[in-house]
């Protein structure tokens, strides 16, 4: 995946690009590069690193050019270097490009434009698409946007793509094919960006494009929007954003993932907001509402998802089963798209995805609504591609999640899912009046209990942080909802500390695993009083017997398994149904800090983006 911005109007450009892509770093980083239109043609940079090397690079270009774009990239075709970095410009050198996503046939493309004469710098599949407009615009002598479109009818894959000429200073085209792309519209200036972020301070009036959707965009005119297939006119209403700066800046916090983590009980707030109405006992959501046929009919929910949205769908599993009786299968996304699944037209499929956008939720999710299962979305950034294809959904609205390790949009997702479950278990009969109010009641207290857990928490967990950030394993163990909550533990320490860590369920310890303890292994045992807590202690004492060093995570008041851990972590009580999301609190502060001590890319891990896009890497 990777970030685009570009710019079109009165103000300087440069300084909207170069501020554009550090918001959009989150997206990728490995290289960085942008184009402005001076009076003599273009004046590009692009490096591999970061945006503040291709700031350091660039700043001679902060002259009066009023239109430019950027891009930050995260490789898939060609190593991160100067060379694949994007702009890419074509062989005449008159068009230039910036590219997310990816040319599936750009290899059968490439062959037949080297026959043609063309010669390419790069390994990208970015500079064979560049080269394909140059070629139909110079064969064809076809203007920008028709060289653009025939280009794009040639193209298999994903893109957004943003396209300036030399010879037009006034002019950028844009596309879209399964990679965002929205368009900020002020007073007489126009900005693309792959979110919204880069131009929130100018305007809030946007819209976006829509897949298969180009745009070209004049100075002084309105915007011409067409369907890249057949060239039809498109309108589209432009809307009010309803996002702050504020929130997708660090607000004096050292990090992103930190800031969202403390911003977990106004998210999970926001989630339940207008939703959950406690006074009038009723829990309001159109997305089910509207189709509750579906649901209550449903022979059985299939959650599908990846990572951290997986584990959230675990839990969603437990939920929905215990509270609304509905059986629940949960699956990979990656694997259920390509293993010819069984799906009914009484299936409810839901798709859980923080960004909207990965590229295997999104796939399966097309699956099943090939096969005509009633799809239904649970997203947080709206306007998503998953969320623009579903029958309905819901939106966990936690805001931009900015660190790549998801915290906040965890939370919210099992906000959300809590409220289905409750939701569906009231109409269907499986839940009384009287528990059906307790959990809702329960539920609207939860924000409370996850501030609470912050502040009785962080301290404990940095002297935990200081005394296991050498280690080079971890076990995450738990049971019943619990469970997944081991799985995201062990997640989180992996993916920004770099620190080896499994999670699994307790009890499965002895069937191998236990093999792995010895004095050296911290063991992190998610134990919050549920029906199992014996059990579960039970499997800490065998660790214990094996020297294992444990970490407890339990509740107020807990006096058995704290009385056998080395460290104990204590989480506010609540019901079962509700414990993951407090569980999770230290379990992410844990991994914070670790990372943090180890002097880790905390935002922006090795490997690693945002969203995952695109199914081929480098
Ligand atoms: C882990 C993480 C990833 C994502 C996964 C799915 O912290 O962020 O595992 O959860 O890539 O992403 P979404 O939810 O955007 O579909």
């Amino acid at each position: 995946m990777c970030g685009i911005v570009g710019y079109l109007g009165n103000r300087k450009a440069y300084p909207i690009i170069i501020n554009g892509l550090k918001r959009l770093e989150y997206r990728g980083y490995d290289s960085a590069g942008l184009v402005v239109m001076e009076d003599d043609g273009f004046g590009l940079v692009k490096t591999k690193g970061k945006v503040s090397e291709l700031e350091e690079k660039s700043k001679f270009l902060n002259n009066g050019s009023t239109l430019g774009v950027g891009h930050t990239r995260w490789a898939t075709h060609g190593e991160p270097n100067d060379v694949n970095s994007h702009p890419h410009l074509s062989n005449d050198e008159q068009i230039v490009l910036v590219h997310n996503g990816i040319i599936e046939n750009y290899d059968s493309l490439k062959t037949e434009l080297i026959q043609k004469g063309f010669v390419f710098h790069s390994e990208t599949d970015t500079e064979v698409l560049v080269n394909l407009i140059q070629y139909f615009k110079d064969k064809e002598n076809l203007n920008l946007t028709e060289a653009v479109r025939y280009s794009l009818n040639e193209v298999v894959g994903a893109y957004a793509i943003a396209v300036m000429d030399k010879n037009d200073p006034d002019e950028i085209v844009v596309a879209r094919l399964g990679s965002p792309l929205v368009i900020g519209i002020g007073d007489n200036e126009f900005f693309i960006a792959s979110d919204a972020s880069p131009f929130l301070e100018f305007t809030k009036e946007a819209f976006y494009l829509d897949d298969g959707e180009m745009a070209t965009i004049r100075r002084d005119k309105d915007i011409d929007i067409r369907k890249i297939k057949d060239n039809l006119k498109v309108t589209h209403t432009v809307q009010e954003l309803k996002i702050n700066l504020e929130e997708i800046e660090k607000s004096g916090y050292e990090h992103f993932m930190l800031k969202e983590i403390y911003e977990q009980p106004k998210s999970i707030r926001d989630t339940m907001r207008g939703r959950l109405l406690v006074d009038e006992g009723i829990i309001k959501m159109a997305g089910i509402w509207d189709y509750q046929e579906k649901f209550l009919n449903a022979k059985r929910i299939i959650i599908v998802a990846c990572g951290t949205s997986y584990h959230a769908g675990l839990i969603g599993e437990y939920l929905i089963e215990d509270l609304a009786r509905i059986p629940v299968e949960v699956e990979y996304a990656s694997e259920f798209r390509y293993r010819n699944p069984i799906i009914n037209r009484k299936d409810v499929v839901i798709a859980i995805s923080q960004s909207g956008e990965t590229a295997d939720t999104l796939a399966a999710l097309k699956l099943a609504r090939e096969k005509g299962a009633f799809i239904y979305g649970i997203n947080n950034v709206v306007g998503s591609s998953i969320a623009r294809i579903t029958d309905a959904g819901s939106y966990t609205h936690a805001g931009p999640e900015i660190g790549v390790a998801s915290t906040k949009a965890f939370t919210a997702q099992l906000t959300i899912l809590s409220l289905i479950a409750i939701k569906l278990g009231k109409h269907n009969g499986n839940l009384s009046k009287e528990r059906f109010n307790s959990l809702i009641s329960e539920l609207d207290n939860i924000p409370e209990l996850v501030q609470k857990t912050l502040e009785n928490t962080a301290e404990k967990v940095i002297e935990i942080s200081e005394k296991y950030k050498n280690a080079t394993n971890a076990l995450y163990l738990g049971r019943g909802y619990n469970f997944p909550s081991a799985l995201e533990g062990a997640l989180k320490l992996k993916e920004i500390s770099y620190i080896h860590a499994e999670g699994y369920p307790a009890a499965e310890m002895k069937h191998g695993p236990i093999a792995l303890i010895d004095e050296n292994m911290p063991v992190v045992i998610i134990a919050p009083r549920t029906g199992y807590y014996e059990k579960v202690v039970s499997n800490a004492m065998e660790i214990k017997a094996r020297k294992g060093q444990i970490i407890a995570v339990v509740n107020t008041g807990d006096t058995e398994l704290s009385k056998i851990a080395d460290h104990v972590i204590e989480i506010p009580n609540s019901s079962e149904e509700f414990s993951p999301i407090l569980a999770a609190i230290p379990l992410q502060l844990l991994s914070y800090y670790i990372a943090v001590k180890l002097g880790r890319n905390v935002d922006q891990p090795r490997n690693l983006a945002k969203s995952v896009t695109e199914e081929k890497k480098i």
